[in-house]
């Protein structure tokens, strides 16, 4: 085996072991070297967006959809006591969004627009251009800002139905002819580094998927107060069930969703080894293994 070869087993085996260990352990003997690799801010950036949207996606099509059809309700009140209902996905990102200021990772998430149902999510002079550029090109925009460090923003497609009409139907709503396949929004990511080391990169995700099981709990939590609670178990809601799967459950799946594209964001823009060996001879650093 080549040196490299070793060293890229090596940081494999050491993500494989931490996509599929749920609890986030310290890395093994051996895969230690993983720990001096830098990843640029972008690529955490690809990670937690992936993340994120499968969690929506997970969210809206199986305890929305699936919900709606066992009779469950969501809206905008659904935190209002007496209020027997979930949250609308928009206000799950945003109880997601919230719960992630409140750990350690300066990571920050915001899904705005220039014409929002809720004018807390207008995006802001600073991202209006940035903005702009999403909506024309339709792929994920990375900035800098002087004042909130690293920017990552993605656009927000109306991808169904159910989208454009919610929106144009909304009263709040200023935009009345939003259509199928439009732009509607970005979610914004943000961090104060250009790099984040292994370590770094796995704090950051962890807090994004403990920040979705918390907002998940939450929901669950307001169940247990509905005239007829729901059943939780291990099976999502149908026509034929009310039910609704445990938060354990429910994280279980957004991981193994995510975790192809969470690895494809790890090991994309490594260094390549000539110029990495010069970085971290300057630096000081361990090889990086992946
Ligand atoms: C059942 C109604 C409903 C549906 C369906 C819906 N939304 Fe929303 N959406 C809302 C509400 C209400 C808000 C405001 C939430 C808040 O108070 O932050 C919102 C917020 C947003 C925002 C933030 C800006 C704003 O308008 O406040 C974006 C972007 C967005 N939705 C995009 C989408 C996309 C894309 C889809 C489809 C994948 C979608 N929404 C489906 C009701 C809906």
């Amino acid at each position: 085996m080549t040196l490299t070869r070793i060293m890229f087993v090596g940081g494999f085996a050491c993500l494989a072991i931490y996509l599929l260990v749920s609890a986030p352990e310290p890395l093994p003997d051996g895969d230690m070297r993983a720990a001096g690799c830098r990843h640029p801010v972008n690529a955490m950036f690809d990670g937690v967006n992936a993340i994120n949207q499968v969690a929506r996606g997970i969210y809206t099509k199986r305890i929305v959809g699936g919900g709606l059809a066992a009779g469950l309700k969501f809206g905008e009140d659904w935190q209002e006591p007496g209020v027997e209902q979930g949250p609308l996905p928009a206000l799950f990102l945003r109880a997601t969004a919230a719960h992630l200021e409140t750990l350690p990772p300066r990571l920050g998430l915001f899904l705005g627009s220039d014409a929002p149902i809720n004018k807390s999510n207008l995006i802001g002079e600073a991202q209006k251009a940035v903005f702009s550029e999403v909506k024309s090109t339709r792929v994920a925009a990375y900035s800098e800002d002087t004042q909130i460090g690293f920017v990552a923003m993605y656009p927000d497609v109306a991808g169904v139905a159910p989208c454009v009409t919610c929106h144009n139907d909304h009263v709040d709503s200023p935009k009345k002819d939003w259509k199928l396949n439009d732009v509607m929004g970005a979610t914004t990511w943000t961090y104060p580094e250009a790099e984040v080391s292994a370590d770094q990169f796995f704090a950051v995700v962890d807090a994004v998927y403990t920040s979705v099981a918390h907002t998940y709990g939450a929901y669950l939590d307001k169940t247990a107060d509905f005239a007829q609670p729901v059943a939780i178990g291990d099976a999502w809601p149908s026509t034929t069930q009310r039910v609704l799967p445990t938060t354990e459950a429910f994280l279980e799946e957004v991981r193994q969703q995510a975790a192809p594209a969470l690895v494809q964001a790890m090991m994309h823009d490594r260094q390549p080894p000539s110029s990495q060996m010069a970085v971290q001879a300057s630096r000081g650093d361990v090889s990086c293994g992946f």
